[in-house]
């Protein structure tokens, strides 16, 4: 079988994000057109940027830029539904306007994320933000402008703080220097570059030190395709590794950014057979490269054993930890996932969810503060679980449950429209296979 995975989440907010703040017209194929990014877009809209729907399909969508500082204070209140990164990465854009005010929202999902993380260094920058009902939480009104230089040790490895930083630093032109305790996604960093602004970045200790120096006053267009989204592709790598479709199972154009591929490492230490074909574009371990390396996965059926997750792991794969745990469920062994705890401010307590959901189909789990111990089993898993509004909680059941002999009823299935509308009929074509 041969499938593709709709357009990387994170790559196509930034994308939107930076072409309306570009001078010119930029061409974007590959978006993903889910809920996350449809919120973006909408915010970005109301801030004054005039392009059309996103497309359903990955076709081209024409984004005309407003220049750096081009945005105006919108109408109403920006509800951002349930993307933090959307929210997160526009506090930072925001805060970067001169003159501009906005309030935040989100979903009641959003709205239980903390916000301090990228609220208090934006705020020691210059910006003003107002908790308009708990503090750390959305709604927020932030008033932008009166930056200056700035220098950060971000306390978690957070790409969506770094990358507000560097935003604020870019929209206001005005250098922003940071260290990060270890090496999250750099998809920002490596737009930067395509977009004409010098970033350097490199290896400190475990984490990594990245320089915005001298921001530009204007930004080139982005000429651009979104790869898939690796952690969208996570799912099917364990549908093909629990043998949903009883053959190997292939995913063209997958991104495979080196801050992202954990996963891989994970599954090859739990005894998948996953394989990397025709990889383009920049790869290896270098952190100074501009655009993202794409390639083609297949995975075949194997039996996993269990492994040990710790915290460098859960950074280079902090989407598809819920993935590894339900892996570890149909693994011979007791996996012990550890340094996991940022997974209980995610779209809902992944923690929590996973440890529940496993309980309710049978499977022995132990809840750590910062993870998880799952003891594998080959027995028929059966009962009824519950996305807890998190498109990743519902995605991962839903494969557990397609597995020849399981039975798992998820509530809130619909929650995966958040980052893979149509994943339930790629399922459903995958079993029909067998
Ligand atoms: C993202 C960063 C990660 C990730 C999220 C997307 C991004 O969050 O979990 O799904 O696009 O920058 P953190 O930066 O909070 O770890």
């Amino acid at each position: 079988v041969i499938l593709r995975v709709p357009g990387d989440k994170s790559i196509t907010q930034r994308a939107l994000l930076l072409a309306t703040l570009a001078r010119g017209e930029s061409r974007l194929r590959g978006l993903l057109g889910s809920a996350d990014p449809r919120s973006t877009a909408a915010a970005l809209r109301a801030l004054g940027g005039t392009f059309g729907p996103l497309p359903a399909d990955g076709r081209e969508l024409r984004v005309k830029g407003l220049g750096l500082g081009g945005l105006r204070s919108p109408a109403a209140t920006l509800d951002l539904g349930n993307s933090g990164t959307g929210t997160r990465l526009l506090m930072g854009v925001l805060a970067g306007h001169e003159d501009l005010v906005a309030v935040l929202d989100g979903d009641a999902s959003l709205r239980g994320r903390p916000m301090g993380r990228v609220v208090e260094p934006l705020t020691l920058m210059g910006a003003r933000f107002r908790s308009l009902q708990e503090p750390d939480r959305l709604p927020v009104e932030v008033r932008g402008g009166g930056l200056g230089m700035f220098e950060y040790d971000l306390p978690v490895a957070s790409a969506q703080v770094k990358s507000a930083l560097l935003l604020a630093g870019l929209t206001a032109g005005v250098p922003v220097l940071l260290t990060e305790p270890g090496p999250s996604r750099d998809h920002t960093e490596r737009m930067f570059r395509e977009v004409g602004v010098a970033v350097l970045t490199h290896v400190r200790g475990r984490g990594r030190r990245i320089e915005l120096r001298d921001p530009p006053d204007a930004i080139e267009p982005l000429d651009f395709e979104v790869p898939g989204d690796l952690s969208s592709a996570a799912f099917l790598l364990l549908a093909g590794t629990l043998g949903l479709a009883g053959r190997e199972i292939t995913i063209r154009r997958v991104g495979l950014n080196p801050t992202r591929t954990g996963v891989l490492g994970l599954f090859e230490r739990m005894g998948a057979r996953i394989e990397v074909q025709g990889v383009q574009g920049p790869g290896g371990g270098s952190v100074d490269q501009g655009s993202e390396p794409v390639g083609d996965l297949t995975v075949r059926p194997a039996a996993l054993r269990a492994v040990t997750v710790d915290h460098a792991d859960v950074v280079a794969s902090i989407d598809e930890i819920p993935v590894i745990a339900v892996a570890a469920a149909r693994a011979e062994g007791t996996t012990q996932i550890r340094g996991a705890g940022e997974l209980r401010v995610k779209e809902t307590d992944r923690i929590r969810a996973l440890a529940v959901n496993l309980r309710a189909v049978g499977v022995q789990v132990e809840e750590l503060d910062d993870g998880l111990e799952v003891e594998g089993t080959d027995a028929p898993l059966r009962g009824e679980v519950d996305a807890f509004h998190d498109h990743r909680i519902a995605m991962v059941f839903g494969v557990l449950g397609a597995q020849r002999g399981n039975r798992i009823r998820v509530r809130g299935a619909e929650a995966v429209e958040v980052s893979y509308p149509g994943f339930w009929k790629v399922l459903e074509t995958l079993r029909e296979q067998r």
